[in-house]
């Protein structure tokens, strides 16, 4: 038999029976073996992994930018159950990396998320290669570009054929005419070939807690242009806007199954909470700077929101 027959890591001995560690490996399969309570065995695919602690520890800390180990990479499962995984991740101990280009950090052809935990250790979470799928380079290049006064209509037009009421597109109107909430750059349209606006994502400033954070709302594409990569076009672009301006944390009230594609993950995980009541999934949050402290508390929604 070829392949690995186990992998040792070692750990302090307070970090061996972590929460972070059990849930992953736990939930990606992996069988605990062996406690024998100074260290684990995990078993899975005929290969095992053994987290332990060592009385010739030399260095409690670990640093996966020296020469060693840098991370650990897991087979998912499906692209969907990849999705799952990095949305709960965040309630065991672990926080997403490279979010904002989730789930292709990798490249265009692989479907993975990072993980980290409080210790820095790094697992990647692999998507097996479905047989047959379209890779994203192959969809219509869609162009994205902040909107423009030129746009207003076209914008509207978008979120009136998008959505079944006026309310969305009265929403942004009454967005736009707020300077509190409003940000010039953050609202981003993609166009088609002939340059018409085929879909259209919003930024806007929120709290959390008191601290300034952004919502993600609306976010619509023409009914016969959807499901070809628009929106996640105008969401990708307004995100890598808002990582250039500097902002960190982007709320979403929405779909749980669309939005864990660009990292977002439950906004519990973080203890950020929305002021009305929701289906914890729908409500997420989204980090654009691993290396910034993520604010607790209430979401205060600008009042064009009406909540
Ligand atoms: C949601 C919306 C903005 C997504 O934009 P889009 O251009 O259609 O989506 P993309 O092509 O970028 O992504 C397609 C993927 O989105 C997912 N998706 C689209 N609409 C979805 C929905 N309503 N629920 C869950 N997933 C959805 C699908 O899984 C699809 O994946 P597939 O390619 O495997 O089928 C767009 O469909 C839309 O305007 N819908 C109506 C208004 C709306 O619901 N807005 C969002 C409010 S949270």
């Amino acid at each position: 038999m070829n392949g690995f027959h186990h992998l040792e890591i070692w750990l302090p001995a307070h970090e061996v029976g972590g929460e972070d560690w059990s849930w992953l490996l736990g939930r990606l399969g992996f069988v605990l073996e062996q406690d024998w309570g100074t260290g684990r065995s995990w078993s899975a695919g005929g290969a095992y992994l053994t987290l332990t602690s060592s009385p010739n520890l030399a260095d409690a800390s670990h640093d996966r930018r020296r020469a060693g180990l840098n991370h650990l990479a897991f087979h998912g499962g499906t692209a969907s159950e990849v999705d799952a995984v990095m949305a709960e991740a965040t309630e065991h101990g672990w926080t997403p990396l490279y979010q904002d280009r989730y789930p292709h950090a990798g490249g265009p052809q692989h479907y993975a998320g990072w993980l980290e935990n409080a210790a820095g250790f790094k697992a990647e979470v692999v998507a097996e290669e479905t047989a047959g799928s379209e890779p994203p380079a192959e969809r219509p290049a869609w162009r994205v570009r902040p909107e423009t006064a030129a746009d207003r209509e076209a914008v509207r037009a978008v979120e009136l054929a998008a959505f079944p009421t006026a309310e969305e597109a009265d929403l942004v109107d009454a967005l736009r005419a707020d300077p509190g909430a409003w940000i010039d750059g953050l609202s981003y349209v993609a166009e088609d070939e002939a340059g018409d606006v085929v879909g259209h994502a919003l930024l806007t400033r929120c709290l959390v807690g008191d601290r300034p954070a952004l919502a993600l709302a609306p976010c619509a594409v023409l009914p016969d242009r959807q499901r070809t990569g628009a929106g996640s076009a105008a969401i990708r672009g307004a995100l890598e806007a808002a990582r250039a301006r500097g902002e960190n944390l982007v709320i979403v009230l929405g779909h749980a199954e669309y939005y864990p594609r660009f990292g977002f993950a439950r906004a519990s995980g973080w203890g950020i909470v929305p002021p009305f009541e929701v289906p914890d999934e729908a409500f997420m949050a989204l980090r654009l700077d691993p290396a910034a402290e993520v604010p607790r508390g209430t979401v205060g929604y600008p009042a064009a929101f009406g909540v």
